[in-house]
């Protein structure tokens, strides 16, 4: 799992501009999907079966986002000083001095316009790249341009950091679970959306062609384990957590007890979640077409959005586990 994180998470991808990790994905799963398809919003869309004889098998969608946050080119002065603009939530203060790196390969630094006060967050329009240009007409990029953060994936222990942990650790969850899934009373669709960070867009779109009766999304979730943090009970290394409620959505609580129940039955290890800040693609599910029953899946991260995202190997396991164990058996609601 970990060799196919570092690829995920070392591939640039910023929402709408899906195909470089799409094409990652498409290796892995090919092999172990009945179906594949990919939509006109860019959705990756593999499903796996139910096994012959299976009664009134359940649809159940599973949500895990391959795009990720980013810059775009909206300016470029004389001097060939690229302003640019947010893709997703795209943060001034970790945005300061980072590395971009655009899809056509080239790389830039993020500069500031000048500091009154020298501990001043500032907002992104007041910082540009620099790409190395002398001029305009130089300027190795255009208006309209993206680009991602440029960061190498490191291990420490158990803690695995790299841009785009948010979502590629989901990514590689769900790639993960398909892979030890052998059969299923289920018709399951493991879907790898797009633009989830410019609003959960695919996520809406692909549950609209699916209909699936269950959605699950598998995304990161912010902790409450760092210095002064938020007042949440998660944290790194504690087991996958299982969402009650975040700003966009309340999970079905049929939903949550089948993840709890499974958890406990299974003797895996997994928290509660709460989450004061973020959604997923969980809440489009839920209200697409008619109504679907969702929840999701988290894994704790911290410094999310930063180039810097950092999750627990132990959690990744046992998020692959519970969903396994989960996915295996035939739903009773
Ligand atoms: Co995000
Ligand atoms: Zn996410």
């Amino acid at each position: 799992m970990k060799p196919l994180l570092k690829t995920l998470t070392e591939t640039f991808a910023p929402s709408g501009h899906e195909d470089a990790v799409r094409k990652v994905i498409l290796k892995e799963v090919r092999p172990l999907a009945d179906e594949v398809s990919v939509d006109a919003l860019g959705n990756l869309i593999v499903r796996k079966k139910p096994a012959k004889g299976a009664k009134n098998p359940k649809k159940i969608m599973l949500a895990a986002h391959m795009d990720e946050i980013g810059v775009i080119v909206s300016h470029i002065d004389k001097k060939g000083f690229v302003r640019f603009t947010n893709v997703g939530g795209t943060f001034g203060r970790y945005t300061l001095g980072a590395r971009v790196r655009f899809l056509n390969g080239v790389s830039g630094v993020v500069g500031y316009d000048r500091l009154e006060q020298v501990d001043n967050i500032l907002p992104i329009n007041k910082m540009y790249i620099d790409v190395g240009a002398s001029s305009k007409e130089n300027c190795p990029v255009k208006v309209g341009d993206v680009a991602a953060f440029e960061r190498s994936y490191i291990e420490m222990g158990d803690r695995l950091i790299a841009k785009s942990m948010d979502d590629r650790s989901g990514v590689v969850v769900l790639i993960e679970t398909l892979r030890s899934i052998k059969s299923t009373p289920n018709d399951l669709y493991f879907v790898f959306t797009t633009q989830e960070e410019v609003g959960v867009r695919g996520a809406g779109a692909a549950a609209f062609g699916i209909d699936p009766d269950i959605g699950i999304a598998i995304d990161v979730t912010p902790t409450g384990d760092t210095p002064a943090s938020l007042k949440m009970v998660m944290e790194l290394g504690k087991g996958p957590c299982v969402k009650f409620r975040d700003v966009g959505m309340v999970s079905d609580p049929r939903v949550v007890d089948w993840m709890i129940n499974t958890a406990e039955k299974a003797r895996i290890p997994y928290q509660r979640e709460v989450l004061l800040i973020g959604s997923t693609d969980a809440r489009e599910i839920q209200i697409s077409r008619a109504g679907v029953m969702a929840g999701a899946l988290s894994i704790p991260c911290r410094y999310v959005h930063s180039a810097s995202e950092m999750v627990d190997y132990n959690d990744l396991k046992n998020s692959v586990k519970l969903l396994a164990a989960m996915l295996s058996k035939s739903v009773s609601f």
